[in-house]
């Protein structure tokens, strides 16, 4: 079995490297996708109360036969519970849903700066009360820009364990990931391989052919060696096989600044901006 690598995070806690991401995995095809990414030997799925699928990955990992402290399970608090009494109930009812008494991360899903009047300190510092409890072993944010993060270090005292962003070759996402690397937060780069809208790029299919790997294989291994986390997502069981099988091979520097060399700044982004989303759920 491939053997992923595991980081440690800023609280001491620790991660695997490549996970098992379920966005838009619809609700009853989650447990059978988590129960082949945890045979395939994945043991960190990254969900979201968004997505709607908290309860298939909680069935999953209970049923795989793995202990509970052996699989790493994200789960991230949705948009219209950003108030601290709305952030704490719905926590419960993430935990509830995965039938766990902890995660091993949580998030605050997007900072949405212009809903709650800016405030998303009050929701960093609910997140901080999961974290004393011990019912969140770390916590951190996902879609923080700079700016966002230099507020939360000006008013509160946690630094995130990590920021998940969107960042692969075509928006790599420079400065977000400085100011992370400078302050000790892991980045974890959300769609990895673009949503697979990269994957038939010339530069990474050129690399793929030379070192006789699949273009998404690459791809995830490029995010590897720039020391990020990644948890790509597929439904497909080939392929969440394939995207474990990473860690056999090397690119070389060459190959890394070429595929870095793909960035197209904002033009590469696919989802929304975090400085003007604004979601929220019914
Ligand atoms: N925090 C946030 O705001 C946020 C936002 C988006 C995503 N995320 C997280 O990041 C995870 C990954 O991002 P994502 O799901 O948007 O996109 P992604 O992992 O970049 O791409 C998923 C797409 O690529 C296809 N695919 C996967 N492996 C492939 C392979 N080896 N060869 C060819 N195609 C392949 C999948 O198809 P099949 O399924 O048909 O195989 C699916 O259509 C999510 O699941 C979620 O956990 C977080």
């Amino acid at each position: 079995m491939t053997s992923v690598p595991v980081l440690e995070l800023n609280d001491g806690h620790t991660i695997p490297q490549l996970g098992f991401g379920v966005f838009k995995i619809p609700p009853p095809a989650t447990e059978r996708a988590t129960a082949i990414a945890l045979e395939v030997g994945y043991r960190h799925i990254d969900t979201a109360e968004m997505y709607g699928n908290e309860e298939g990955v909680g069935r999953a990992v209970r049923r795989s036969g793995l202990d509970r402290g052996d699989v790493f399970v994200t789960s991230k608090l949705n948009n219209g519970f950003h108030r601290p009494d709305d952030a704490r109930f719905a926590f419960d009812g993430t935990l509830k849903t995965l039938g766990f008494d902890y995660v091993d991360l949580f998030l605050i899903h997007w900072p949405l700066p212009t809903l709650y009047d800016g405030d998303f300190v009050s929701t960093w510092r609910t997140l901080e009360e999961f974290h004393a409890d011990g019912r969140a072993r770390s916590i951190g944010v996902s879609n923080f820009q700079v700016h966002h993060l230099e507020r939360l270090a000006a008013e509160t005292e946690t630094v995130p364990a990590v920021n998940q962003v969107e960042a692969h070759p075509y928006l790599t996402n420079e400065e977000v990931r400085a100011y992370d690397r400078e302050h000790a937060i892991a980045t974890e780069p959300w769609s990895p391989i673009a949503k697979g809208r990269l994957l038939n790029d010339p530069t990474i299919t050129a690399v793929a052919d030379r070192v006789g790997r699949t273009p998404a294989q690459v791809t995830l291994r490029w995010h590897i060696q720039r020391g990020d986390i990644v948890f790509p997502k597929s439904t497909t069981p080939s392929r969440i096989r394939e995207n474990l099988e990473i860690f056999d091979f090397e690119l070389s520097e060459d190959d890394m600044a070429a595929i870095s060399a793909l960035n197209r700044g904002e033009e590469g982004r696919t989802g929304p901006h975090p400085d003007v989303f604004a979601y929220v759920p019914r």
